[in-house]
């Protein structure tokens, strides 16, 4: 037997129960990962919710590293012991082990820990093909990034600096605004005090900026629209303070024909081609000392509630992780 998160109803962090279950077999084309550490992400937290509802009872949580410890028929690559990571469905990484389609891994460079490629791989995957595939960022360039002392913005920001960009970030607190100065923010704005569309077009000599990086969704949708130059593009890839809903396209042409997207991770790493390049990128980035991981909230997998709460309530900066 081993021990596995199961959602059997959305609900709060109480509808977290954890249970003794059997450890699962692999089938054709699947790999066993016993989990060495667990990657905690706010995706679980609209699992858990019903925000984005899942077929229940469910396992949770998308993202765990570890050794594989069983193979199935069919398997070419990997066996038993290669040390992986993973990021994506389906939900069930809160466990002792998780079975995944042997095409979803990643295979970890020595240099890089099982606590680091569970903080970093999918909220590091999510911030390669942000800054370069949905708008590639170009050195000089003055950009707006959302929650920049969270798990993606505190990896986005460091890498948008290293290429040579301009980033205004916001955070919710002081403190927050100097960790975020101190990874990638040039400029920080306390979106719960200041006026942000204000405060981007001072620092901008009132052109606005070319892309903004929304995760934060219907407390900052509006505002993020006004800090566009005109033709910018709006990437609202996240709904941490609730969705966007009853949008009209005819506010993109008043507001200077703006684009607007809305992206996930599932869509640019959809082959395992596209998503080994975006590890790569990763991986290459983390060498170069480009960014860092900063995994500040480790919990014991039976901690997971507490973690989401504090995630939930803003209480957290960088990645938190469970370690089973
Ligand atoms: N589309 C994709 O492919 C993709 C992939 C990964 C993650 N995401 C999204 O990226 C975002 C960041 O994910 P993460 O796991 O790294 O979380 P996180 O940024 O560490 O946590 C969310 C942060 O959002 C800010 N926030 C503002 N208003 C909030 C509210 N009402 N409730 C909760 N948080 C609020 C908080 O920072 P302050 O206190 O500084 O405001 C909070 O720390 C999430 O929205 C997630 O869904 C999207």
């Amino acid at each position: 037997m081993m021990r596995a998160y199961r959602v059997h109803k959305h609900g709060d962090e109480s509808f977290l129960t954890l249970e003794n279950v059997p450890v699962p077999e692999p089938g054709p084309g699947e790999v066993r990962v016993a989990h060495r550490a667990v990657g905690v992400n706010f995706i679980d937290i609209y699992h858990r919710s019903g925000l984005y509802p899942l077929p229940l009872p469910t396992g949770i949580g998308l993202e765990a590293a570890g050794e594989i410890d069983a193979v199935g028929e069919g398997v070419e690559g990997w066996r038993q012991g290669d040390r992986v990571a993973y990021a994506g469905g389906p939900p069930g990484a809160y466990a002792d082990g998780h079975v995944v389609k042997a095409e979803q891994l990643i295979r970890l460079p020595e240099s890089v820990s099982f606590e680091q490629a569970a903080a970093l791989m999918l909220k590091g995957l999510t911030s390669a093909y942000l800054l370069h595939e949905t708008y590639p960022v170009k050195a000089g360039e003055t950009i707006l990034w959302h929650a920049a002392a969270g798990g993606v913005g505190l990896i986005a920001c460091q890498w948008a600096k290293a290429l040579g960009v301009r980033v205004i970030g916001t955070a919710g607190s002081p403190a927050k605004a100097e960790l975020a100065r101190a990874n990638g923010c040039d400029e920080v704005i306390l979106y719960d005090r200041e006026d942000v569309a204000s405060r981007v077009r001072e620092l901008t000599g009132g052109r606005g900026v070319p892309v903004v990086y929304d995760s934060v969704g219907k407390d900052t949708f509006d505002a993020s629209l006004d800090c566009l130059a005109p033709r910018g593009l709006m990437v609202s890839y996240g709904n941490a303070s609730g969705a966007v809903t009853d949008f009209s396209p005819l506010r993109l042409a008043q507001k200077g024909s703006l684009y607007l997207t809305r992206p996930t991770l599932a869509h640019y790493a959809s082959t395992p081609a596209e998503r080994q390049a975006l590890a790569d990128k990763l991986f290459s980035a983390l060498d170069k000392g480009w960014i860092e991981v900063a995994i500040n909230h480790r919990y014991a997998l039976s901690e997971a509630a507490s973690a989401q709460r504090a995630l939930a309530r803003r209480e957290t900066t960088g990645a938190s992780v469970l370690i089973p």
